[in-house]
C-alpha cells in the first residue's frame, strides 16, 4: 500500500541505455508533469558506463517532452524533474556497486519511508546476477509493514518454455510473483486497454463474440522498418520470439477471452490463462516463415536482413510469420484466429479484424453474389480507431448496396493526448495495479503454444521465404489464407 508520506526511489538499471533514454525517463517525465509521482520521488540510474550526473541528465535531457506543460514552463520542469535524478556507475551483478548505490539511496532519502522499484532496462542475459546482487545488498523488502520493492522486466523472458521457467523460477527468490513486473508494453496502448470495455461494458458485441457469428479473427502487426541497429539482439530471437509470443498473442488472449469475474489482475489473468491454455500447440503446417531480402523503394536501396549490422551473412533468423491458431473451447471452436507480424513490410500497422459470418439467407444476393460481411476492425496503430463495415443502400433510384464504415477515430472522438503506454504502465507499477502485466502462468501458456514449431524450425534449419523489403511478405503467406483452408 502506498501511504500519502511515502516516497519512492525509482532504480532505472541499465540508465544508459535506448530503453532506459528513450522510453522509461521521457514517461517518468511525463507523469511528473501530470502530478502522478509522490512529492518526494527520485530516479536513481544506474549503469556501467562512467557518467558523471551533469552528463547523465543531459542525455535523458535528450528525449524529455514538453507533451504535458505548457512550453513556457517546460524547462523549469525539466529542471526541476533533472534535479531528481541521480546516477551511478558500477558493475551488474556485483553486490559492492550496489551497497554503493544503497548508500547514496539512503543520502538522498534521508531515513524517511521510501517505496522502491527496480527498473531492469538491462539485456535478459544479466536479469538474473542483477536481480541476485539487489537481493544480496539487501535492497528487496517483503515485509507488508514495510515500504515495498518491486521488479520491472521486459521481454524476452527466456527463449522457449524451459528457459522461461528457469529464469522464472531463479528470479522468484529475489523478488516474489507479486513483486514482479513483466511488461508487454502493447498492454499499455490506449485500444489495448479498450478492448476490454469494447466488449463487455456494450450489449451489442458480447451476443455475437462467438463461433455462431465470425468467421475469422485476424491480428495483423507491421512495420516498414528493419532491424534498426539491434540486429544482434533480434537474430538471437526472431519475429516469432519478439512479437508474436507476446504481444500478438496477449491481443488474442484480450479479444478470446470470457468475462472475467472481477476488475482485477487476478481475475483478468485467470481468464487470460484459461484462453491461452485452450489454444493448441502452433504446428509448422499452419505456419509460413519469411525474411526480407534487398529492395528499391522510391529509388532508395534498403539492405536485406542479412546484410544489415551485426546480422551473420547466413542467417535462417525470420523476419516475417504468419501462423493460424485455433482455440478449442465452445466459444471459439472452428474459428480460425490468423496471426500475422513482419517487419520490412509495406506499412507500420497494428489491426485487429473481426470478420462476421454471411447473413444466412440473405434476400440481397443477386447473380453477381452477396453482400459483404460486417467486419469489425480495431486499429491500434497508428491513428487509433475502431470500425464496423456495414452494408447500406447507395443513395438513389436503384437498389444498389455498399459497404460502408461506422467510424471511430481517436483523435476525433476523443481529442485528447494519448499516453505513451509507458506511461501507463508505469503508473500501474507504482499504484500496485497488475492488471497489465503478465503473470507467470500467462507466460507458460504463452510459451506452450510456441515452443513445439520453434524446437522444430530450429531442428530443420528452415529456411525463411524471402520477400522484398517495402512488399506485403512472402508470396505463400496466403497459403494459410483462412478462407482456403478453413471454408
Ligand atoms: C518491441 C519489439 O517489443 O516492439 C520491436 O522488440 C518492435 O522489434 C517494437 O519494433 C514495436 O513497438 P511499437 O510500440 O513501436 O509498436
Amino acid at each position: 500500500m502506498n501511504e500519502p508520506s511515502d516516497g519512492l526511489s525509482i532504480i532505472v538499471v541499465g540508465a544508459s541505455g535506448n530503453l532506459a533514454r528513450k522510453k522509461v525517463l521521457p514517461a517518468l517525465f511525463a507523469l511528473y508533469c501530470q502530478g502522478y509521482l509522490p512529492e518526494r520521488f527520485h530516479v536513481f540510474g544506474f549503469a556501467r558506463s562512467k557518467l558523471s550526473r551533469p552528463e547523465f541528465r543531459s542525455r535523458i535531457m535528450e528525449h524529455l517532452t514538453c507533451r504535458y506543460t505548457p512550453s513556457h514552463s517546460c524547462t523549469q520542469r525539466m529542471e526541476e524533474f533533472l534535479d531528481r535524478c541521480h546516477y551511478m556507475s558500477g558493475s551488474y551483478g556485483s553486490r559492492d556497486s550496489l551497497l554503493d548505490l544503497l548508500t547514496m539511496m539512503r543520502e538522498v532519502e534521508g531515513g524517511r519511508r521510501t517505496n522502491r522499484f527496480y527498473y531492469l532496462a538491462i539485456p535478459p542475459t544479466i536479469f538474473l546476477d542483477v536481480a541476485r546482487a539487489i537481493g544480496d545488498a539487501g535492497l528487496v523488502s517483503c515485509s507488508a509493514d514495510q515500504p515495498w520493492s518491486r521488479v520491472v522486466l521486459e521481454k524476452p523472458f527466456g527463449r522457449d518454455r524451459k528457459s522461461s521457467d528457469e529464469l522464472t523460477r531463479a528470479l522468484s527468490q529475489v523478488f516474489v510473483e507479486e513483486q514482479t513486473y513483466r511488461i508487454d508494453h502493447y498492454l499499455g496502448k490506449e485500444v489495448i486497454q479498450n478492448l476490454m470495455v469494447l466488449r463487455f461494458a456494450n450489449l451489442v458485441f458480447e451476443p455475437i463474440w462467438n463461433r455462431e457469428f465470425i468467421r475469422s479473427v485476424q491480428i495483423v502487426w507491421k512495420e516498414d522498418i528493419g532491424v534498426e541497429g539491434r540486429g544482434g539482439y533480434f537474430d538471437r530471437y526472431g519475429i516469432i520470439r519478439d512479437v508474436m509470443q507476446n504481444h500478438l498473442v496477449q491481443i488474442l488472449a484480450l479479444v478470446a477471452m470470457e468475462p472475467p469475474g472481477l476488475l482485477d489482475a487476478e481475475n483478468i489473468a485467470a481468464e487470460k490463462v484459461k484462453v491461452l491454455r485452450s489454444v493448441p500447440p502452433l504446428e509448422l503446417e499452419d505456419l509460413v516463415v519469411g525474411q526480407y531480402s534487398e529492395s528499391v523503394v522510391g529509388g532508395r536501396r534498403f539492405p536485406a536482413y542479412v546484410q544489415e549490422e551485426t546480422v551473420p551473412d547466413d542467417s535462417i533468423t525470420p523476419t516475417f510469420a504468419a501462423a493460424r491458431l485455433r482455440i478449442n473451447n465452445p466459444r471459439w471452436d472452428g474459428v480460425p484466429f490468423l496471426i500475422k507480424a513482419g517487419k520490412g513490410l509495406d506499412a507500420r500497422m497494428t489491426e485487429i479484424r473481426i470478420q462476421f459470418r454471411e447473413v444466412p439467407g440473405n434476400m440481397f444476393c443477386r447473380s453477381g453474389g452477396c453482400p459483404e460481411a460486417n467486419e469489425l476492425v480495431i486499429r491500434v496503430q497508428p491513428d487509433e480507431a475502431i470500425y464496423l463495415s456495414i452494408v447500406n443502400k447507395v443513395p438513389g433510384m436503384g437498389m444498389a448496396l455498399r459497404s460502408s464504415n461506422l467510424d471511430l477515430r481517436y483523435k476525433v472522438a476523443f481529442g485528447e493526448q494519448i499516453p505513451d503506454a509507458y506511461e501507463s504502465l508505469l503508473l500501474d507499477v507504482i499504484r500496485g495495479d497488475r492488471s497489465l502485466f503478465i503473470r507467470s502462468d500467462e507466460l507458460q501458456a504463452a510459451w506452450d503454444i510456441f515452443t513445439p514449431v520453434l524446437h522444430e524450425i530450429e531442428r530443420r534449419k528452415l529456411v525463411p521465404e524471402p520477400y522484398e523489403f517495402g512488399s506485403g511478405g512472402p508470396a505463400s503467406a496466403g497459403k494459410i489464407d483462412i478462407v482456403t483452408m478453413w471454408g
